[in-house]
C-alpha cells in the first residue's frame, strides 16, 4: 500500500529545493495545493510522451495500447489502495464519480439522502438536483460547526439517523438510502472521522459514499479495511497526476447497479470496467500519468556525498531518453508516502501555529488533535460583518486579489460558523517561510477590510 522507498541513498531535501521539480512560477508562494493540485515536470513529460505515442498511431493507441495501459493504471492503484483492481474505474474527477453513483440510484418517493453541512458545494448541488428531479426525495443535513471533536461529530450523525428511524417507527436507517461523507472536507480543510462514520452507516444499513477528493496521497487509504460502499478520490490533487484524473471505487457487490452518467458502448455488456473505460473519445494520456507503464524504469535520485557534503542529482530513465516519470513513481523517488505525508503534516502544524501567533488568533483544532492533516485552518484577524452571501463573496474576493496581485502568494480564505478563516496547505515544495509570506499578505488585507467595516467599495 505504502510506496515508501527503501534505499541506502539519502533522499532529496524537501522545501524550496523541490520547487525546481515543479512548474510553479518563480517567486510565487502557493499554500493552496488542495484546490487544483499541481504536477511535477517529470509528470508533465510523461503526459507529453503518452500524447506523442497516441498521435504516432491513433488506431493502435485507441484500439489496443490505451486499454492495456488502463489495466496497468488500475493494477498499480489497486496495490496502492489495497483493493482488487477490478473494483476500480478511472474517471476525470470526483464530481464525475459522485454523479455516477448518485445518478445510478433508483430513488423512490420517501427516500432520503444524508450529508453533512460541510459537504463540498458542487456535491450538495448534485443532491439538490436529485431531490428536484425525484418526487418525494429529500435531503437530511447534519449541521457541523468546527472545531468539533470526532466523538461529537460521529454522535451528531448517529443522532440524526436515530431521529429518522424514530420517524419511521424504528425502521433501520429510517428512509435514508445513501450518505455522503468527506474523508477530508474542503472548507474547513479538516480530516473527518470517515472510518468511524462508514461503520455507523453500515450499522444502520445506509450506503456510504466517501468523498475522498483530498484523500489519495494526503492520508493513508486502505480500502479493504475501510470497506465503504463507494469512494472517489482525485489523483490530480495530492497524488501529483495531471488535472482530470481520479479513481472511483465500487466493490463487486454494487458494480451491476452503477453506470457512468455518460452511457456508451460498454453498457451493452453491463461490464463495470468497460462502461467506465469508454465514455466517448477523449485524450486518455492524463490517466496514464497516475502510475503508467510504457516500460520506464525510473531511476531519479538525488543523494548527498557524506564526505564532501554536496548534493548530487541523477536523473536516469530506461529505456526512454526523456525524463518522464508518472506520479506514483515520482513519489517513490521522493521516499514514498510516509516521508511525503509526514513532511506535509508537520509543516502544516508548525505553519498554522506560527501564523496564529503572528495574528494573535487560533488554529482550528479539536481536543483529539485530529483535524489537521496537510491542510491547516487559521482564524483570520478579521471581525467584519458578513450579513449576506454577497458581502461574504466580495470580502473573500478581496482577500484573494490582494494575495494574488500584490503579494504573489495564495491560501484560500473562507467563512465558517460565523467567523473568518484561511485554509493553508503544506506541500513538499513549501517551507515555514511561505506561511510568513501569506500571513503578511492576509494581515495587510484584513487590516484594510477592518478599516472600512468590510465595505470593499470603500477601498
Ligand atoms: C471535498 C471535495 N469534494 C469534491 C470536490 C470536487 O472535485 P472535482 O472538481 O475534481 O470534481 C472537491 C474539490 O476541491 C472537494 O474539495
Amino acid at each position: 500500500m505504502d510506496s515508501s522507498a527503501t534505499t541506502n541513498f539519502a533522499l532529496p531535501p524537501f522545501g524550496h529545493p523541490m520547487l525546481r521539480h515543479f512548474l510553479l512560477e518563480d517567486g510565487f508562494v502557493s499554500l493552496n495545493h488542495g484546490s487544483y493540485g499541481t504536477y511535477p515536470r517529470s509528470v508533465r513529460d510523461s503526459l507529453r510522451a503518452y500524447q506523442d505515442l497516441a498521435e504516432s498511431n491513433p488506431d493502435r493507441w485507441m484500439r489496443k495500447t490505451m486499454h492495456d495501459e488502463m489495466t496497468k493504471v488500475r493494477s498499480r492503484l489497486g496495490t496502492f489502495l489495497n483493493c482488487p483492481p477490478t473494483d476500480l474505474a478511472i474517471v476525470p474527477n470526483t464530481s464525475a464519480g459522485i454523479n455516477a453513483i448518485l445518478r445510478s440510484m433508483h430513488l423512490r418517493p420517501g427516500d432520503k439522502l444524508l450529508c453533512l453541512s460541510t459537504i463540498y458545494e458542487a456535491m450538495h448541488q448534485t443532491l439538490c438536483y436529485l431531490c428536484d428531479t425525484h418526487e418525494g426525495v429529500s435531503l437530511v443535513c447534519v449541521e457541523v460547526a468546527y472545531p468539533v471533536s470526532d466523538d461529537a461529530l460521529v454522535e451528531a450523525v448517529e443522532q440524526v439517523i436515530e431521529e429518522e428511524e424514530r420517524k419511521e417507527d424504528g425502521l433501520v436507517g429510517g428512509r435514508i438510502r445513501i450518505a455522503i461523507v468527506d474523508a477530508i472536507s474542503s472548507q474547513p480543510g479538516v480530516r473527518v472521522p470517515f472510518e468511524r462514520l462508514v461503520k455507523v452507516l453500515k450499522r444502520h444499513r445506509i450506503l456510504s459514499l466517501v468523498d475522498g477528493a483530498h484523500a489519495i496521497g494526503h492520508i493513508p487509504l486502505d480500502l479493504q479495511e475501510l470497506d465503504p460502499d463507494f469512494l472517489v478520490t482525485n489523483c490530480h490533487k495530492w497524488l501529483y497526476s495531471v488535472r482530470g484524473s481520479a479513481v472511483l471505487y465500487v466493490p463487486r457487490r454494487w458494480q451491476v447497479s452503477v453506470h457512468p452518467t455518460s452511457i456508451s458502448i460498454g453498457y451493452k455488456d453491463r461490464d463495470f470496467q468497460a462502461e467506465f473505460e469508454w465514455q466517448g473519445t477523449i485524450d486518455f494520456s492524463g490517466y496514464m500519468t497516475i502510475p503508467a507503464g510504457m516500460g520506464f524504469i525510473p531511476i531519479f535520485l538525488e543523494f548527498a556525498c557524506l564526505n564532501c557534503n554536496r548534493w548530487f542529482h541523477y536523473s536516469l530513465l530506461m529505456p526512454s531518453p526523456s525524463s518522464s516519470i508518472p506520479a506514483l513513481d515520482f513519489r517513490t523517488t521522493l521516499g514514498g508516502e510516509s516521508r511525503i505525508q509526514s513532511y506535509c503534516h508537520t509543516l502544516a502544524v508548525q505553519g498554522g501555529q506560527l501564523v496564529a501567533r503572528l495574528w494573535g488568533t487560533s488554529v482550528m483544532e479539536n481536543p483529539e488533535g485530529t483535524l489537521t492533516a496537510n491542510m491547516v485552518n487559521v482564524r483570520l484577524p478579521l471581525t467584519t460583518p458578513a450579513t449576506d452571501n454577497n458581502m461574504v463573496k466580495r470580502q473573500v474576493h478581496y482577500l484573494m486579489e490582494v494575495q494574488l496581485l500584490e503579494f504573489r502568494c495564495f491560501a484560500a480564505p473562507y467563512r465558517h460558523a460565523g467567523a473568518w478563516w484561511v485554509r493553508m496547505c503544506a506541500q513538499v515544495y513549501n517551507e515555514i517561510g511561505d506561511f510568513e509570506v501569506v500571513a503578511k499578505a492576509l494581515g495587510v488585507a484584513c487590516k484594510r477590510l477592518e478599516s472600512v467595516g468590510g465595505d470593499v467599495d470603500k477601498l
